[in-house]
């Protein structure tokens, strides 16, 4: 499916996703984010896609952040408007039953930074930067960034860039544990495809359940233990499973469908 604002492709079930407005650091304008919400309802439903890669155009920036330009002259209720929805796509993110892997090529400001936070784990090339410098503008972040942040760094770490606008090198981000890893920028594609073909050889449903597990440590209201506990049984009841544990005792690989 086309959108206006993303570039996408689907190779051996890895859909990359890049944000292309390069011209303005892959801000994200409304229409970017009506097209992110649109490419996650494509995500969840296409059956031919089995993980998914985020990354912005231009050697650049991932992205710099919401779009300053459409913040002029809203009023407090259009405010709250604005990060509910964007809340809700990068919930969407979050939540998908797939494998979300953002490759941060470059500046992640703001909203840039929130959407990398939203995906499963991130991956950045040397020259990316994080921050959110919205206290700048008179703002906070409003995309999840006060949470994912303080869940990913901590709450010192977090506090200080917040209130500071900070921005952090691909090493800091590394050492706070915000990225997994910092490639060259040739590399960045490659690493994630690498690590998202080991996963995609593994039994989706499994995978699906234990990205809904972790994601419930940080969801108040829900038992992590009991997702647990439920996403466990759920296994009990697919082929995959079966088929997983049959395949060990046969010493031979498994061959998972997905059912
Ligand atoms: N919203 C709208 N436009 C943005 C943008 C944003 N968040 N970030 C960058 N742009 C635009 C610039 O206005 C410029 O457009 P122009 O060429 O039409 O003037 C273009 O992208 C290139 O950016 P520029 O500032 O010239 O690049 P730079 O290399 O000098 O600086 C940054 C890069 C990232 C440091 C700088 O663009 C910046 O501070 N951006 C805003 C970051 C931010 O505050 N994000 C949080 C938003 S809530």
């Amino acid at each position: 499916m086309p959108y206006q604002t993303l570039l996408t492709s689907l190779e051996n079930g890895i859909f990359t996703i890049t944000i292309n407005r390069p011209d303005k650091l892959n801000a994200l304008n409304q229409q970017v984010m009506s097209d992110l919400n649109e490419v996650m309802n494509e995500v969840y439903t296409n059956n031919e896609i089995k993980s998914v890669i985020i990354t912005g155009a231009g050697p650049k920036s991932f992205v710099a952040g919401a779009d300053i330009s459409e913040f002029i002259g809203a009023s407090v209720e259009e405010g709250k408007a604005l990060t509910k929805k964007g809340q809700d796509i990068f919930f969407k993110i979050e939540h998908s039953p797939k494998p979300v892997v953002a490759c941060v090529n470059g500046f992640a400001l703001g909203g840039g930074c929130e959407l990398a936070m939203s995906c499963h784990f991130r991956i950045a090339s040397d020259n990316a930067k994080f921050g959110q410098p919205e206290v700048n503008l008179g703002l906070i972040p409003g995309y999840g960034g006060t949470q994912r942040l303080t869940q990913l760094i901590g709450k010192g770490r977090a506090m200080e860039l917040l209130m500071s606008a900070n921005m952090i090198d691909a090493a800091t981000a590394l050492q706070y544990g915000l990225v997994n890893y910092v490639v060259s920028q040739d590399e960045l594609m490659n690493k994630a495809i690498a690590i998202l073909n080991i996963i995609n050889s593994k039994a989706p449903i499994a995978v699906a359940g234990c990205i809904a597990a972790a994601n419930a440590v940080f969801d108040e209201t829900k038992n992590g233990f009991e997702v647990e506990v439920n996403e466990f049984g759920k296994c009990f009841g697919t082929e995959d499973m079966k088929e997983g544990t049959t395949a060990f005792l046969e010493k031979r690989k498994a061959e998972f469908k997905g059912k």
